[in-house]
């Protein structure tokens, strides 16, 4: 019978207090679904509004690169220090401990290693899988201005559909062959790209000049990420402008996991990012924590 649990008087309905309608911050996300944002916020962490992705995808490329020639070893160990790990699935089932609560992003394509044309990429993940794993997002390459950048275009469009089917967001991939100019215009065009045909936030190159154009121009939030390993204090320095310039956080692998003390330059970087830690400031933190081991 309806309401027989206890006596109506002793109920408490706060007639009088309107229902809070709670909004959803992160840019462009608003008109998400309720499990969409709940990803979102898996990853991107509500109260600044920031993340800082562990990449550790290279492998399904460019095979054992220098520094995950033993994830086991040397990425479990400092997954509870980053606020997403972004991977493939194979390592994902095989070396992450599944007790351990940290948000995923799954690498989704794939097809061509380093010996061939890596623009030739299909999708290489059924979202159904994703589902399974209990990702809180997919990634997938995007070449704009590549040789086959129609088909990963497609690839792209195509997860984004099967992710606003089952609430899973699309993190596309801005990757640049070696011939293309990085410049400012160059990232405006594909990120645009991205966001307009439905990718929920995108992973792009630092520019010095007009990053902020970049970010400005892009409707969803744009993660910064690493590239090539380079200096602590030069690495620290970009993640720190990307944010000040509109980024959204960083997905960053090579400089952290080839640095001398991956998980000090992983806490360093996520002082820059969630507390605005000026880079020097942050290469102290990293060169003290180092210095601990
Ligand atoms: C290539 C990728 C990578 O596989 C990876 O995530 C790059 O990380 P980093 O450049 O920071 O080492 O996305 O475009």
């Amino acid at each position: 019978m309806p309401e027989a649990d206890v006596d109506k008087e002793a109920k408490q309905f706060f007639a009088d207090v309107p229902q809070r309608t709670p909004g959803f911050s992160l840019k462009g996300c608003g008109a998400l679904g309720w499990g969409m944002q709940n990803r979102m916020a898996r990853v991107f962490n509500p109260e600044t509004g920031r993340t800082v992705m562990l990449a550790v995808d290279h492998g399904y490329f460019q095979g054992p690169t220098t520094g995950l020639e033993r994830m086991d070893l040397t990425i479990v160990p400092l997954i509870p220090e980053c606020d997403a790990l972004f991977c493939t699935r194979g390592v994902l089932r095989a070396l992450v401990p599944a007790a351990s609560r940290k948000p995923v992003v799954l690498r989704a394509s794939g097809g061509p290693s380093i010996l061939k044309e890596l623009s030739n990429e299909e999708l290489a993940m059924d979202i159904e899988d994703a589902l399974r794993l209990n990702a809180a997002g997919i990634g997938v390459q995007v070449f704009i201005g590549g040789e086959f950048e129609t088909r990963s275009v497609h690839n792209m469009t195509r997860l984004v559909d099967q992710g606003n089917r089952h609430g899973m967001p699309v993190m596309a991939v801005t990757a640049v062959g070696r011939e293309m100019v990085r410049d400012a215009r160059y990232f405006r065009l594909a990120c645009r790209i991205c966001a307009e045909l439905g990718a929920h936030y995108v992973k792009t190159y630092y520019v010095a000049e007009g990053f902020e154009t970049v970010t400005a121009s892009c409707p969803v939030p744009i993660v910064m990420a690493g590239g090539k390993k380079i200096a602590e204090i030069d690495a620290l320095t970009m993640a720190y402008n990307a944010v000040r310039e509109g980024a959204a956080g960083v997905d960053m692998g090579r400089n952290i996991f080839q640095s001398d003390a991956p998980a000090a330059m992983l806490k360093a970087v996520s002082e820059v990012v969630h507390r605005a830690m000026k880079p020097r400031d942050a290469l102290a933190l990293y060169e003290e924590l180092k210095r601990k081991g």
